[in-house]
């Protein structure tokens, strides 16, 4: 009989080997940030974060507080129940229709989170015939998914479609359908999916295609419309397109779009939207608007883009290594170690600029890094302030390693 733990023993050492003792000097997750800035601005100091995916500073946007603010007052809070049998608010499908027609869908279900929307969207398509083929770099709500579908689960090396081709090839004739799964911008590394191709393979392949453009709607193409606006491509060509409300829409909330009979059916057999409650109509007022807004103040697109491309020119002009960061909302800069990125982010920490540590949980072991999220609503300051930072900061661990490699001879 296999060793049994008590519920704590089991937390206790499950903890322990997910990297607890990265926090013994201190704890960089959770950080207070409304009282850090009201600390910040007490002091004449100044607080910047870079951990936010408020890629168009929408979420303190006075019409979005507005608009979140009416919605309480007429109706209420919560949904109450599952629309299917509660009933729903006429913002609900309102919102829906504004938002398949920005992104070039027919039509879009809106689910309480995005996490859940993959998750239940993935493993509801799948049969038990099925082949689901998804990058290697998938974000753990496109994991969950594949772990609950009934189907296989092939894994393709991350953004390499010759192998995802190949893989096809070999293994397509053994299932019916054949879902492929990838991300419009990758929330790790900042990268994107060759969509033009992505949609040669599945169409010679005779399979489905669900982009996952969580990070890329307010991103990615002249108007913010994602990965299909960026290359130019029909978006009716991608079989499911998965985003969320918490980003750009500056709100909380996940939503599938597609052709209308997908949708159709989702929206009567989906289980994360039957079995759950309806969208908060705050949330959904908020999310409206933002969208709304993203319309009419396209210069905060265009304001993004300047931001994540003048970061990323800076960040290479300091010799610090962005990985494959194309340079929009999402741009890592890459350490030796765990301990090397955890000290640059309690550095930064100390001057004002909040990056906390993406260490062991959500990347490989050996790929730490701080993880930035860029904003319309930065200054040219703000990215130049953290950057010059990071830059001294590299510059004297370089020293010190050289100095630490020299030493034998000089000591000799
Ligand atoms: C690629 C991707 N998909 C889905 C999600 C889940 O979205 P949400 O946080 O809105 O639940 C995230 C979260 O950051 C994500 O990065």
């Amino acid at each position: 009989m296999p060793k049994s733990y008590s519920l704590v023993d089991f937390a206790k050492k499950r903890f322990r080997l997910a990297g607890k003792a990265y926090l013994e000097d201190g704890d960089p997750f959770f950080a207070p940030t409304d009282s850090l800035r009201q600390q910040a601005a007490a002091q004449g100091g100044h607080f910047v974060s870079f951990a936010n995916y408020d890629y168009l500073g929408l979420s303190t946007h006075p019409q979005v507080k507005t608009a979140a603010a009416t919605a309480l007052e007429t109706f209420g809070v919560g949904a109450l129940a599952s629309r299917l049998v509660g009933g729903e608010r006429s913002t609900h499908q309102l919102f829906e229709k504004a938002l398949a027609q920005f992104i070039g869908a027919e039509d879009a279900l809106t689910l309480v989170s995005g996490y859940l929307t993959n998750v239940t969207t993935i493993s509801h398509v799948m049969g038990s015939h099925d082949g689901l083929f998804i990058d290697e770099l998938s974000h753990n709500s496109i994991l969950s998914g594949a772990k609950s579908a009934s189907g296989q689960t092939i894994v393709f090396r991350h953004n390499d479609l010759d192998h995802l081709d190949a893989l096809l090839h070999e293994k397509r004739s053994g299932f019916r359908n054949v879902l492929i799964v990838a991300e419009g911008l990758y929330s790790m590394d900042g990268d994107i999916a060759d969509l033009p191709r992505l949609i040669e393979i599945k169409k010679r392949h005779g399979a489905w295609l669900l982009i996952d453009e969580a990070h890329s709607i307010g991103v990615l193409g002249t108007e913010g419309r994602g990965l299909c606006e960026y290359f130019g491509v029909n978006p009716c060509d991608v079989d499911l397109i998965i985003g969320t409300l918490s980003k750009t829409l500056a709100s909380c909330g996940g939503f599938v779009a597609g052709r209308g009979p997908v949708i159709e059916w989702l929206r009567y057999t989906l289980p994360g939207f039957v079995y759950s409650v309806g969208l908060s109509p705050v949330i959904t007022a908020a999310a409206q608007t933002a969208l709304h807004l993203m319309q009419q103040e396209t210069w905060r697109i265009e304001r993004l883009r300047w931001n994540a491309d003048f970061f990323i020119e800076l960040a290479h002009e300091a010799g610090l290594d962005t990985g494959p960061a194309i340079g929009r909302g999402v741009v890592p800069i890459l350490f030796n170690d765990s301990h090397e990125t955890l000290a640059a982010s309690r550095h930064l920490m100390q001057k004002g600029y909040y990056v906390p540590p993406i260490i062991q949980i959500g990347v490989p072991k050996d790929q730490p890094r701080l993880r930035f999220f860029l904003s319309a609503t930065h200054t040219e300051a703000d990215i130049r302030g953290v950057i010059k930072l990071l830059a001294r900061q590299a510059g004297e661990s370089r020293a010190t390693s050289h100095a630490q490699a020299a030493a034998p001879e000089t000591l000799g």
